[in-house]
């Protein structure tokens, strides 16, 4: 593989943090990174003692492949981490949420309100029967409550399991039935693109298809009844589904009377602290399980030192609590480093496209968290909507989720970040819990579309497929390989619920001595990584593995190109044939000159060997809820296959339409 890699991804340009940044960053001193390599188990540990602990720990970590315990004996509480101890340092007046719904409606908490409404929800889970060790499924529209309900099920020690309130009620009923939840909390419905999610009526068809394990369901009331007012927007008809006395239950009659004194359950640091399902894009979803003291540890340390947070920072991650990415960097990470915080409910184009850029300016926004399939979306929409907002309050810019091409890097650091922003590019999966591969941006000087380097007390690497550690030897040139994880670290899956030998097949018998992610990557001379996606996004035309990414981002460079997923379709003479599905630009004509023009691009930027035989335009191309593109289905369709599992998809039309196009006849 390192042959090819190697003639892969020319970039060059650099980018070192300004002398400004680095003078006021939390970490600065590249020494950070040989004293953690030094002493890993010392470094995890400084991070744990800056949580609050009711039993210190006897032993920081205790690895017996592939179970790891950390800070055994240790007990602690991850929403008392979270809310309650900035309330008892006299910082409970601090704003903790800035809570925008798409309607426009602002409601801000400070972290004493967080702790009042935390645990009123707290005590009305009790009061449904929710004891420690319950599951309790989580199926809400983004905003304060869905985080607050996930604060109150740690509080009392029943691990969560929040479900994306934009997967179909199968998905829902799937996940119930695999954790065994009691109790469901939902919502009437939540605002998306002007229009209501009906929420209340997809659980009911989930229960109706069989959830024998819940016994209540807490409905919050976000959008109420058709007519409601919300800042002037009327909530349209939607289904309200349909009310079950005994089993279904408001938030108003179940919570809001409730008191707002609810002890925190000290909790083993090995006790489960939530399950959340892998949004995989191929088979049965993955209950992934991350457990207190450890979980916590990661998401403190890489919160502080990747987004440089400050006590009157106010930071902003984009995603919905459905992902770990909401998981750890708005609720457990944010929240434990007691930073004041932005949720937004809806979509970034409603009312205009100009939403994010707005809730930046008015609200003064330091730390924007996103995903590049967000600022491929943003690019496209252009250049207009971010220039008139004010957005000099930026300091910082992250990505996450999928590797971002250097052209996308490049706008968002230009028209974003005002080219005075460093960009944190972070590498990591549920199944870590926290960022593994990132810039500290004090230190490192980020190179567009790499997720340079482990955080400090990582070892991470490259082995070839046979399982030689290649990256070993990158120094001085390009290697290759599968990506992998060689020392446990706190915040690692510690299972698959119920399924302890899928846990182990799928991370840990690939390789006899390390983490399996799942991702292919490239070292480069200078040791900066650089994701090349999953190993089944890896196509091997005529004996050479190209990244299915590597051609998107040579595409996407094009001037006509808004956005490219490439596949490798089955062929009979090079093994597999690269087929692109290609979205142009406004302005940009689908012709036959365009379809040699971008191949004769591809080629010049890659090679001959990556250009496409096939190219597709289309308007849309499938990708599931987390945006990643589905190219399993696109496989499906290039190979005349019936079509697989589409339930985890965005928006299922978009693959019969390019079904019918891809009927239409290509130049070669
Ligand atoms: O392929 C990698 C890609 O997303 C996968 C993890 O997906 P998920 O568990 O849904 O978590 C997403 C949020 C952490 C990885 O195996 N990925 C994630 N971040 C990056 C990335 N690929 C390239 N660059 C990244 N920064």
């Amino acid at each position: 593989m390192s042959e090819t890699i190697a003639t892969l991804l020319h970039e060059t340009r650099r980018f070192p943090p300004s002398e400004a940044f680095k003078a006021q960053a939390n970490a600065n001193d590249p020494a950070i990174y040989d004293q953690a390599e030094a002493d890993w188990k010392g470094w995890w540990a400084s991070w744990a003692e800056k949580l609050d602990w009711y039993e210190p720990w006897n032993e920081v970590v205790s690895w017996e492949r592939p179970n790891a315990k950390w800070f055994s004996g240790g007990k602690l509480n991850a929403c008392y981490n979270a809310v309650d101890r900035h309330v008892e340092a006299g910082r409970g007046d601090k704003l903790a949420f800035i809570a925008e719904g798409e309607p426009g409606d602002v409601r801000t908490f400070s972290f004493a309100q967080v702790k009042d409404r935390v645990s009123q929800i707290a005590n009305g889970l009790k009061a449904q029967g929710v004891v420690k060790g319950d599951r309790v499924c989580i199926y809400m529209p983004m905003g304060p409550e869905l985080a607050f309900t996930m604060l109150a099920c740690a509080r009392i020690g029943a691990p969560h399991s929040v479900v994306f309130g934009g997967f179909s009620a199968d998905s829902l009923a799937d996940r119930i039935n695999d954790a065994q939840a009691k109790v469901l909390v939902t919502a009437d419905g939540g605002w998306r693109r002007g229009g209501i999610v009906a929420l209340k009526k997809i659980a009911d068809q989930a229960l109706a298809k069989g959830c024998p394990s819940i016994e209540k369901v807490l409905v919050y009331e976000r959008v109420g009844a058709p007519g409601t007012l919300t800042e002037g927007t009327v909530t349209p008809e939607y289904d309200r589904g349909e009310w079950r006395p005994g089993r279904d239950l408001w938030w108003s009659e179940a919570i809001d009377g409730q008191s707002q004194d609810c002890p925190c359950e000290p909790m083993e640091a090995e006790d489960l602290l939530f399950i959340l399902y892998t949004s995989g894009s191929t088979g049965k979803p993955k209950g992934v399980m991350h457990t207190t003291g450890g979980y916590l540890t990661g998401v403190l340390a890489t919160s502080k030192l990747v987004f440089d947070l400050k006590d009157d920072d106010v930071f902003w991650c984009t995603a919905d609590c459905g992902w770990i990415t909401g998981h750890s960097y708005i609720v457990y990470g944010p929240m434990a480093n007691g930073v004041t915080q932005i949720i937004y409910e809806g979509s970034p184009d409603t009312p205009n496209k100009d939403r994010f850029w707005r809730i930046i300016e008015q609200h003064r926004v330091n730390i924007l968290y996103t995903a590049p399939t967000a600022i491929r979306a943003f690019m496209k929409w252009g250049d207009a909507y971010p220039a008139s907002c004010d957005l000099s309050s930026l300091r910082l810019l992250g990505t996450v989720g999928e590797p971002i091409n250097p052209e996308a890097w490049i706008w968002y650091n230009e028209k974003i970040g005002g080219e005075r922003c460093p960009i944190v590019d972070t590498w990591w999966q549920t199944e870590t819990g926290a960022i593994m591969l990132t810039p500290l941006p004090g230190i490192v000087a980020t190179k567009p579309g790499s997720a340079t380097r482990p955080f400090p007390g990582l070892l991470a690497s490259v082995y070839s497929e046979d399982g030689v550690d290649v990256g070993l030897e990158h120094k001085g040139e390009d290697v290759g390989g599968l990506l992998v994880l060689k020392r446990p670290w706190p915040s690692m899956i510690r299972g698959v619920w119920g399924d302890p030998q899928r846990f182990k097949e799928t991370y840990w018998d690939r390789f006899e001595d390390a983490y399996f992610a799942g991702d292919g990557a490239k070292i480069d001379a200078e040791g900066y990584y650089w994701i090349l996606g999953r190993v089944d996004d890896i196509m091997v035309v005529a004996g050479h593995n190209i990244s299915t990414m590597e051609v998107e981002s040579a595409l996407v460079g094009h001037p006509a190109v808004a956005e490219a997923a490439v596949i490798g379709k089955a062929d009979p003479l090079k093994g597999q044939a690269i087929a692109a599905f290609v979205i142009i630009k406004a302005g940009w004509e689908p012709n036959d000159a365009l379809v040699k023009a971008l191949r004769d691009h591809v080629a010049n930027e890659i090679g001959p060997i990556a250009k496409p035989s096939t190219i597709i335009f289309t308007a849309d191309v499938p990708k599931t809820r987390s945006g990643k593109i589905m190219r399993r289905l696109l496989r499906d369709i290039a190979e005349g296959r019936v079509l697989g599992d589409t339930t985890t998809l965005a928006d299922p039309s978009v693959v019969n339409a390019l079904k019918d196009q891809y009927s239409t006849p290509q130049p070669a």
